[in-house]
């Protein structure tokens, strides 16, 4: 396996390129000169930026969700563990007092214990959230200390049974803890650790007059995390949030892609007609290079699937978005069955994994950069697979 430094210094970015350039320890752990280097690199707080990071990049979705409730220290934790080489740490939301904290959603009600609070009782409501009607209870209602007093649960239970084990366990993070939380692990690991924040619903909390890249920013440069090889990359389904952290940090930047047939929300706002059909054409992925390093497709724009949920041909959208000089770390490989394209699912079992180390070779060859999971330790063993193969 590879960096892509040294893809490109080895002459290619194509898989025999990928190939020698390092060797992956049982553990997903890299070993030899590429460990040793990035290990100088955090004990002189410098870095390589995103070309030292190896390819595939494996991405721990929201930490290792699929094994603790996500968006919890103990979730980014576990995934560095297992050897995530980025920690999506995390999507971030803001509380009514201007706090920063990580949470998939504003809406709380699925992730937290709120709704065993009698005192939050109250605050339960229906908004109308990038114009659907979402009821629960919502971040930008609370104080961060009257979030502290909640505890994440698994999101997910039907599908992770097992990680209800955890609920009631672990408090929601504030995205400075992470930052605090990023130093502390590169500095026992002596190994840089990256995290992959995410600014949710940008133009929503704007409106609220909760602006969220403002605050990043400012938190970012505390830390003195805002320049172009700090090991941070930012991300948001919003163009324009984008944008706006580009004039704000030197931060590697990615804009996240839904369906083809989808409008960023910042679209709708602004009365802008076009479509993520629109931007993955040539035109729209050389505008995206202007401002942004990567874009984050959701894999149906890598690999289709047909009406049976099947895997058909890639697209082009890998060979475009190199052309644009674009890298693409499409979300999110599951390793339970729904999650999976029906060619992979074994059973029935909403619980029950499929063959997700298939699914993994199908996506690798197409020439992604990286991949969001939520199951990391086997993302690492299927690299190991690609890249020996
Ligand atoms: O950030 C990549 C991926 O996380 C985008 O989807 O909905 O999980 O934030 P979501
Ligand atoms: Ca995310």
């Amino acid at each position: 396996m590879g960096t892509r430094e040294s893809n490109e210094q080895a002459g290619g970015t194509g898989r025999r390129a990928l190939l020698g350039a390092a060797v992956l320890g049982a553990s997903g752990t890299i070993l030899g000169p590429i460990g040793t280097a990035r290990a100088a690199d955090a004990r002189h707080g410098g870095g390589r930026g995103l070309k030292g990071l190896p390819v595939p990049t494996v991405i721990g979705h929201r930490g290792a969700s699929g094994y603790r409730p996500e968006h919890t220290l103990a979730a980014y934790q576990l995934a560095l563990d297992m050897g995530a080489d980025i920690v999506e740490a995390g999507d971030l939301v803001p509380t009514r007092d201007g706090h920063i904290v990580c949470r998939h959603e504003p809406e709380i009600g699925g992730t937290t214990d709120v709704a065993d609070h009698p005192e939050f009782a109250d605050r339960r409501t229906t908004k109308t959230l990038d114009g659907v009607a979402v009821t629960g209870w919502f971040t930008e209602d609370f104080t961060l200390a009257e979030l502290k007093r909640l505890r994440a649960i698994e999101r997910i239970p039907a599908n992770r049974p097992h990680n209800t084990l955890y609920n009631g366990r672990w408090e929601i993070p504030t995205f400075e803890e992470v930052l605090r939380w990023q130093d502390e692990q590169t500095r026992k690991r002596g190994k840089q650790v990256w995290i992959y924040p995410e600014t949710k619903h940008p133009t929503y909390f704007r409106g609220l007059g909760l602006g969220l890249e403002e605050r990043v920013a400012k938190l970012l440069r505390r830390y003195g995390k805002d320049r172009r090889n700090s090991p941070v990359i930012l991300q948001s389904f919003e163009p324009t949030s984008i944008q706006r952290f580009s004039r704000l940090v030197d931060n590697p930047l990615v804009v996240l892609l839904s369906g083809a047939n989808s409008r960023p929300w910042d679209f709708v706002e602004s009365g802008d007609p076009r479509t993520v059909a629109d931007l993955i054409t040539p035109k729209g992925l050389k505008e995206i290079a202007s401002y942004a390093q990567g874009i984050g497709p959701t894999l149906d724009l890598v690999i289709p699937r047909d009406g049976s949920g099947r895997l058909t041909e890639p697209t082009t959208l890998v060979r475009d978005a190199h052309r644009a000089g674009l890298i693409l770390h499409p979300y999110t490989l599951r390793n339970e069955n729904p999650f999976l394209p029906a060619d992979f699912r074994k059973g029935t079992d909403p619980d029950a994994y499929g063959d997700v180390f298939g699914a993994y070779r199908a996506y690798f060859a197409t020439g992604i950069d990286g991949v969001f999971t939520d199951h990391p330790d086997t993302g690492l063993l299927a690299r190991e697979e690609f890249v020996n193969n």
